[in-house]
């Protein structure tokens, strides 16, 4: 299965400058091996779907609500990220779990609404500094996996070590292994042979630098990249460094 390069631009960007690095990535990614998800904030995703069009990269959200419709001000749900022409979200992002709250069920349920309404599912775990310091990484880990996802999942999930995010340092790549190869065990419990599907990304400070050895480990399944998706270029690199 190809690798999967995912771009999460975070709160960043006007419809423009979505709309010129959608332009700018897209115009950049022919030949690639690797397959491309871009996801913007709510508000470009019609700008950067219009710079998509006729290409094969992906448009995705970065969250959506668990319900279909209703009265839940401010919130967006799938069936509307699907109206846009999204054919992915990202769910559970470290971000959302710290300062929104987000519990593995409240992640569940979301998975729930977004495989409904056709929507590929990126769900995101990973342990904090602490966390693995004490040991607990993987058993962290794999419980969030397993409350995260529903039964019959059949998206992604992205291991994203909280300490990694925005801070420049990643785990080394016997780490990565290791927690890819306890999430693909967990998986495969779990799911049975489709667990086999769900290609598992690293994320967390991923860069044109660092993106080929991490790429490179056993059981990556792909990468989620921040702040250098927000550089046409430095996406385009990390993108030619995955098979
Ligand atoms: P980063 O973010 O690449 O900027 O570390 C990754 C993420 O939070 O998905």
């Amino acid at each position: 299965m190809a690798q999967l390069i995912a771009g999460n631009w975070k709160m960043h960007g006007s419809r423009g400058f979505a709309a010129a690095l959608a332009t700018n990535i897209a115009a950049g990614a022919a030949g690639l091996a690797c397959d491309l998800l871009l996801c913007p904030p709510f508000t470009a995703l019609e700008a950067t779907a219009a710079a998509l069009r006729g290409s094969a990269i992906k448009l995705g959200a970065q969250d959506c609500h668990a319900a279909a419709s209703g009265a839940h001000t401010g919130d967006i749900a799938a069936p509307m990220l699907a109206d846009l022409g999204c054919t992915a979200t990202i769910l559970g992002h470290s971000e959302r779990r710290a300062a929104h709250g987000e519990t593995d069920a409240v992640v569940r349920a979301k998975a729930l609404a977004a495989a409904a309404s056709g929507l590929m599912a990126v769900v995101c775990v990973g342990e904090s500094a602490a966390e693995r310091d004490a040991g607990q990484a993987e058993a962290i880990v794999c419980a969030q996996l397993a409350a995260s996802l529903p039964d019959g999942f059949a998206g992604v999930v992205a291991y994203e070590p909280i300490w990694a995010i925005g801070t420049g340092r990643t785990p080394t790549e016997a780490d990565v292994a290791a927690m890819h190869a306890a999430l693909r065990a967990a998986l495969l419990a779990r799911l049975g042979v489709a667990g086999r599907g769900v290609r598992i990304l690293y994320g967390g400070s991923v860069n044109a630098g660092n993106a080929a050895r991490l790429l490179a480990v056993a059981e990556v399944g792909g990468a989620l990249v921040g702040g250098a998706s927000l550089d046409a270029e430095s996406f385009l690199a990390i993108a030619r460094a995955a098979t």
